[in-house]
């Protein structure tokens, strides 16, 4: 039975349960979620250093980001959610199966999406992610790392779906993006219109934000307001508890 009263209790995300609910098929929401971050990375040097920050148990953003980047360095919270990414990195016969994601990529990039095309970008991923990190979007500095401010930040879902305090989601906001460098680029994806979401039997936070609160936010704490480009996508099933997906991608003033 679905437990509607959202926990704080972040010891009770179990990780397989979070990946089956939500990555266990390509729906509307996750091809949207991949075509966004191939339109997104298109315009990034592959030359980059990128952080993935709360990249949960997931891969998936790692796909597109390896053929945009020199070295790739990931985070989260939760060290569960790491081990999953390390399974996968480490070629664990159970780690979780991220081929359809990876096909889909290749084809949204126009890439070689055969058998030798997806064992390609699979290595090419593994060879490029070379930290895995903890991370806590409460500290002002949320990872521990001798970059110099990032040149590229991915963070999808994270800070409005660990709070349902718009105060806490703009400090969150703030914290995370204080890792990228003056001139460095954001490229995020959030609920929209959120009021949780469930992982397994529990019920997630979600803070309820909107296009507007994102771009205030993202002008108030030193984004450019001429390079900011907000997208929405409604949710793909009734059973979510949001309206839909917000994909922003924007630079952060030098
Ligand atoms: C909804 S999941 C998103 C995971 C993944 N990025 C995705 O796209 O599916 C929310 C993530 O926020 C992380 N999280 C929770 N509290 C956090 C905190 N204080 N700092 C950083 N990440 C946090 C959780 O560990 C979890 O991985």
């Amino acid at each position: 039975m679905i437990n509607l009263s959202h926990t704080r209790d972040w010891s009770v995300f179990n990780a397989r349960d979070y990946l089956h609910e939500y990555y266990a098929d390509i729906g509307s929401e996750n091809l949207a979620i991949l075509h966004f971050m191939v339109r997104a990375l298109s315009e990034v040097s592959p030359d980059s250093v990128l952080l993935d920050f709360g990249g949960g148990p997931t891969v998936y953003s790692l796909i597109a980001s390896a053929n945009h980047a020199r070295e790739i360095h990931f985070c989260d919270y939760l060290d569960t959610n790491l081990e999953q990414v390390r399974m996968w990195l480490e070629c664990h016969p159970q780690a979780f199966n991220w081929t359809e994601f990876i096909k889909t990529t290749l084809v949204l990039e126009g890439n070689d999406y055969s058998k030798q095309g997806v064992c390609d970008r699979e290595r090419k991923i593994r060879q490029r992610v070379t930290q895995v990190l903890h991370c806590d979007a409460n500290l002002p500095q949320p990872i521990e790392t001798d970059v110099d401010g990032y040149d590229v930040l991915v963070t999808n879902f994270c800070a409005e779906s660990a709070t349902d305090s718009v105060e806490q989601w703009r400090r969150f906001v703030t914290n995370i993006t204080s890792l990228i460098k003056p001139g460095g680029r954001l490229i995020m994806s959030t609920l929209k219109g959120a009021s949780s979401y469930g992982v397994g039997a529990e019920s997630f936070p979600a803070v309820n934000i909107m296009e507007d609160d994102l771009m205030e936010l993202l002008i108030d704490i030193g984004f450019n307001y001429n390079t900011v480009h907000i997208e929405s996508v409604p949710a793909d099933r009734p059973s979510r508890h949001y309206q839909g997906l917000m994909f922003v991608s924007a630079i952060k003033r030098t």
